[in-house]
């Protein structure tokens, strides 16, 4: 049977879904996110359209079905289990013209749905030539190749230029968002970071401009205002610049000041968020920062100036980003400050590398302990350090992975 592909714009526009099972539910569902004005014809109804009806963003008519009900209609959907019922639906459709989905009689439909999947602003729609479970596993192979950049989409136009500030996670390739990914198979132009996940970079198209950014720690060899003009300049060219950082953009990743100053430039930017070292580099040493019972918040801090007030209780966790070759003084001054000496604490080194190195101490004897500990580095204080003791050693051993 041939068809014809076709995409409705149903925003206000009334469907009808006649029946309140399962397969209702989830039509009824998909076209709401359309912007239809669904009317649900049933005696009954699952309790998950029950809820949407109780929303007010479904209209329920709770009676059986009956033929004025596809009056001003554009579609209509049946599916009541009831073959009668559902004939007659498709009878009534066909004489007032309304396109009829009737799952499973591809003889009495007049319309079909395509397997759907939606990444960004491109939508999915794909037909199994009547083998749903073949258009469901083309989809996904579609979807996920266009998630992970494996399908790149390189000519999505920006006539006016983009940059996307994309947070490239701490250091696994694996713990780069999908839509992170996506951009960088777009990019024209990828501006990159010493703590960026560089593996990635190998699998840009031979013709995409690498330019290297990385500031090591002490050292900063292209200032920030550079940094900024660069991804204006290339963007006003009208390229798709990704900015690739460590971690999250915004997590002292001065991500913040580069987006200023892209709208300041009146460039379009786009920000993708990223998995922070601040929380993933304590949970690859085995360290979650917060835990029922041991810790009820925690608070992400610069070490490399003086820290002022904190929270001092061994419930409310510290990490400390950068600054590992401050840590004595760091150290001291919050026991100055009435930090207990005795709080657990980590410093976790080249998280997510072959040689990434835990060691475990105490508030007090950390600065010894880790004395020749090297950037990047986190460090993290509170009672949850235990339970990495607990799973990886005890308090004071020294573990690399
Ligand atoms: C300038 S900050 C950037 C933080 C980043 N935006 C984030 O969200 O993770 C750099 C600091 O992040 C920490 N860091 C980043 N990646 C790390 C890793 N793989 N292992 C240990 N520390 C890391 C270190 O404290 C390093 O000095």
């Amino acid at each position: 049977m041939s068809i014809f592909p076709l995409g409705l714009r149903l925003e206000g526009r009334r469907v009808v879904v006649v029946g309140g099972g399962h397969v209702a539910t989830r039509r009824a569902f998909a076209l709401v996110e359309s912007g239809a004005d669904v009317h649900v014809v049933s005696p009954a109804v699952s309790d998950s359209l029950a809820s949407a009806i109780g929303r007010g963003t479904i209209t329920w008519h709770e009676r059986a079905y009956h033929c004025g009900d596809l009056d001003g209609a554009w579609l209509v959907q049946t599916a009541t289990g009831v073959p009668a019922v559902d004939d007659l639906v498709a009878d009534d459709a066909e004489a007032r013209q309304i396109f009829c989905l009737k799952g499973g009689d591809p003889e009495r439909a007049t319309a079909w749905t395509p397997a759907v999947a939606r990444v960004d602003d491109v939508t999915i729609a794909v037909s199994g030539g009547g083998d749903a479970g073949r258009a469901s596993a083309l989809r996904d192979a579609l979807a996920t190749a266009l998630q992970t950049g494996d399908l790149p989409l390189r000519h999505r136009t920006h006539p006016r230029g983009l940059v996307a500030l994309v947070g490239g996670g701490p250091g696994d390739p694996g713990l780069l968002t999908a839509r992170g990914r996506r951009l960088l198979a777009e990019a024209d132009v990828v501006v990159f970071d010493r703590l960026a996940p560089q593996s990635v970079l190998a699998e840009l198209a031979a013709d995409v401009e690498v330019i290297d950014v990385g500031k090591q720690p002490d050292h900063h060899p292209i200032p920030q205002e550079q940094i900024n003009a660069l991804l204006v300049d290339r963007a006003r060219e009208g390229k798709v610049v990704v900015r690739l950082k460590g971690g999250d953009p915004y997590v002292f990743g001065r991500g913040g000041e580069e987006l200023l100053a892209c709208r300041e430039a009146g460039i379009e930017v786009e920000v993708v968020p990223g998995v922070t070292s601040a929380i993933a580099v304590a949970a690859a040493a085995g360290i979650p920062v917060t835990h029922r019972g041991v810790a009820r918040g925690f608070s992400v801090v610069t070490g490399h100036e003086s820290l002022g007030e904190l929270p001092r209780r061994g419930d409310h966790t510290l990490v400390m980003l950068m600054g590992v070759k401050r840590l004595r003084s760091t150290a001291d001054e919050l026991i100055a400050a009435g930090h207990d000496p005795e709080t657990p604490t980590a410093v976790i080194e080249r998280g997510f590398s072959p040689d990434q190195r835990t060691t475990i101490a105490t508030l007090g004897t950390i600065a010894d302990r880790a004395s020749d500990a090297v950037s990047p580095a986190i460090t993290v204080i509170g009672d949850v350090v235990s339970l990495a003791a607990a799973t990886t050693g005890s308090v004071g051993v020294r573990q690399t992975s």
